[in-house]
């Protein structure tokens, strides 16, 4: 059985597709897939009801990226049916289209006897995820496939962060869909059209980073919050937070939490909260449901 995990970016999402770092974690929950001999290739998707076989000229994004990650395996083998089960939610910032495509290929791995470490699953199965997005700068897959705190750059090996202390951390649905595509998309058009201020946006974001990463190797979860909470500022600064993450974000903060802010792509989708320990966690998620969100405990993974 393969596995891709889903992720929460604790700091620096956005930079991150240009080239700025980010530090991320996996979490525990995911995607599982099985690969096994079939008449022909086939993905069948739960809970999703979808079931469907690899066309790369397909109007169904899922079919052309199944196609394109059976386009990595040459030369003649045995159709396979894939059957993956997803435990996030879609289009919500937790890396499900990334944890997805990791899982799928990790099943094929297994059913053809293939080997690659967790370094080359992220970098290889980001050829299902260019289907998606249009410039991912690969920290999901990345993530997905080796799990852990990390620190991210683009283009470079994940560097493991080792952490003092476990991160209690509580996630919250918006129930506001939102598109990676679009939102990066969108921010690239605003940096081509003030390329100074969006620039200083990332270097700040950047600072957090690197400050972020000290705090969670010193276990200094009070910092890690703060830290959390300007970024949120800052993406706030270039249009990324909507209302209701603005009310989830502070519902978190006036329940105790350390700190919160949107994960992922914003414009709806989850927000992240740190908590001090797993009693406060349980208090900010109750707080969270209360306020209407679909909220969990993550567990770093
Ligand atoms: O919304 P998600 O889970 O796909 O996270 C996107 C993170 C971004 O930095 C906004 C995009 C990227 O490719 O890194």
């Amino acid at each position: 059985m393969a596995f891709g995990r889903g992720k929460v970016i604790l700091l620096g999402e956005h930079g991150v597709v240009f080239g700025h770092p980010a530090l991320a974690t996996g979490i525990e929950r995911g995607v599982t897939a099985s690969a096994e001999r079939a008449e022909a290739d086939r993905l069948e998707i739960e809970p999703w009801g979808v079931a469907l076989g690899p066309d790369a000229e397909d109007d169904e994004p899922l079919a052309r990226a199944f196609a394109a990650v059976l386009s990595l395996y040459p030369g003649p083998r045995s159709p396979l049916r894939v059957r993956a089960r997803v435990e996030l939610p879609g289009g919500a910032g937790l890396g499900c289209s990334a944890a997805l495509g990791v899982a799928v290929m990790g099943a094929l791995d297994e059913a053809l006897g293939v080997t690659r470490d967790a370094d080359a699953l992220g970098r290889e199965s980001l050829a299902w995820e260019r289907v998606f997005h249009g410039n991912p700068s690969g920290v999901d897959n990345a993530v997905s496939a080796a799990g852990g705190v990390v620190l991210f750059r683009r283009g470079e090996p994940l560097t493991a962060v080792s952490a003092r202390r476990p991160l209690p951390l509580v996630v919250a649905d918006s129930g506001e869909p939102s598109s990676t595509k679009t939102m990066v998309s969108g921010v690239a058009r605003r940096r081509e059209r003030e390329p100074e201020r969006v620039d200083g946006v990332f270097e700040a974001i950047a600072a957090l980073v690197h400050n972020g990463r000290l705090a969670v190797e010193a276990g200094a979860l009070g910092d890690l919050g703060q830290l959390m909470d300007v970024n949120h500022a800052l993406l706030s600064t270039l249009l990324l937070s909507t209302t209701r993450l603005e009310d989830l974000v502070g519902v978190a903060r006036d329940a105790g939490a350390l700190g919160a802010k949107l994960t992922g792509a914003g414009g709806g989708g989850c927000m992240v909260a740190l908590a001090a320990d797993p009693d406060g966690a349980a208090r900010v998620r109750e707080a969270l449901e209360r306020a209407g969100a679909h909220a969990f405990v993550a567990e770093a993974r």
